[in-house]
């Protein structure tokens, strides 16, 4: 049977094949893991179970419930200074929903989109499953993993539909800094085309590092749908909670979308999320115990990583990676992730995971204990010197 071409496009998942192998090993340290160690706050958690008892068991309006997008939609303006009326906020079940939502509504076949390479890696996939297809724009090491807006310009072509961007990103760390933010908004009224803004790390920066988002340029509202979550900020990745803004023209869209798809985001996990947005103080305070533990994280792997003969790593600004240059090992990403998990006892993702550029890197996340962190470093140290 003749199945959806585009399927046979999108290749499996480069970190699910690793941990399919580590999990039938004991006593493996895993730096391989995309989401917080940290559970959901628990004044969230007692909300989603006085939720189920409060009866919302049934389904939700599509695009969530009315005085969840009231709030999101304060939060957006107030924090992000984006201007947005409560409907441009579309709730979705997780950040990949809403991905797949804004790729599919933009795209026509054959479509251009360009992403970033190292980047997500759901985002080349879903474009194709999309019906588009994924150009890549490579970030480079050199640029300080920037966007070199030069290179993107040099990209577009007249199938170029959109743009997307990620900062703080999965997996260099990387934030984009004002300029070259001004830089891509700029390229972006120029070619006339959309950009889509992944923030779903917005809450995980370091060093006194402010978020931006780039719908808050002047004249970049109306042509940028952007992401935020729950998953990595407040630690429900199982929860299946996101939330887009979108230019006004794209709301009955978004809506048509969401209606044949998941229908709504769980009712439940809204209403979990919607009391920790009422109880700010409480929030804002897990939200930055976990952050300043990241920080401490990354400040211990940073410097072991550095101290590994063949490792070279930058200093990561937000999200919870680090993105070590492993090529003076003389082994290639894959050779060398497995070489760490047989020799050494560690997981890693080997660099090209998220794309071609992404190849001589790995990636660790430093979502996972100091202790684990200080005991995985001191493993590779050791495997190291073997090789
Ligand atoms: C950059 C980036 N965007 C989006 C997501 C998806 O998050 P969600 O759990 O909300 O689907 C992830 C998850 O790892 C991510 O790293």
């Amino acid at each position: 049977m003749e199945l959806n071409q585009n399927l046979k496009k999108v290749k499996p998942s480069g970190i699910r094949k690793l941990f399919d192998l580590a999990q039938n090993r004991k006593d493996v340290i895993s730096f391989g893991i995309g989401e917080p160690d940290f559970i959901t706050p628990a004044h969230v958690r007692e909300a989603a179970k006085q939720a189920i008892d409060d009866g919302y068991t049934h389904y939700t309006p599509n695009a969530g419930f009315y005085d969840l997008r009231e709030v999101l939609a304060k939060k957006l303006i107030e924090t992000n200074k984006i201007p947005v009326k409560t409907e441009q906020v579309i709730v979705t079940a997780g950040g990949t929903q809403a991905l797949f939502s804004a790729f599919y509504i933009l795209l026509n076949p054959g479509e251009e989109l360009i992403v970033p390479d190292p980047g997500f890696l759901v985002y080349g996939s879903q474009v194709t499953l999309a019906g588009g297809n994924p150009v890549y724009l490579p970030i480079r090491e050199k640029n300080g993993f920037q966007i070199d807006p030069d290179e993107l310009k040099r990209l577009i072509t007249k199938k170029t539909k959109a743009i997307l961007i990620n900062s703080p990103s999965n997996p260099t760390g990387m934030v984009i800094n004002e300029e070259v933010m001004r830089e891509i908004a700029k390229i972006a009224i120029e070619h006339n085309l959309m950009v889509i803004s992944d923030e779903i790390y917005e809450d995980i920066l370091f060093d006194g590092k402010k978020h931006i988002s780039i719908a808050s340029f002047p004249d970049m509202a109306e042509r940028t749908i952007s992401i935020f979550g729950f998953s990595k900020s407040y630690a429900m990745t199982g929860w299946r909670l996101a939330y887009l803004v979108c230019p006004e023209f794209l709301i009955n869209e978004m809506i048509k979308v969401q209606q044949n798809t998941a229908v709504c985001p769980n009712s439940v996990t809204q209403r979990a999320a919607m009391y920790g947005l009422e109880h700010q103080e409480k929030t804002k305070l897990v939200i930055e115990e976990m952050r300043t533990a990241y920080q401490e994280r990354r400040d211990i792997l940073i410097a072991g990583l550095n101290e590994i003969d063949g490792f070279h790593c930058l200093v990561p600004e937000g999200a919870f990676y680090a993105f070590p240059n492993i090529t003076k090992t003389g082994k290639n990403s894959e050779e060398l992730s497995m070489y760490l998990l047989d020799h050494c006892g560690v997981v890693t993702v080997p660099g090209d995971a998220f794309g071609q550029y992404g190849g001589g890197y790995l990636r660790f996340s430093f979502a996972t204990s100091s202790d684990m962190i200080k005991r995985g470093i001191a493993q590779i140290k050791e495997g190291i010197k073997k090789l």
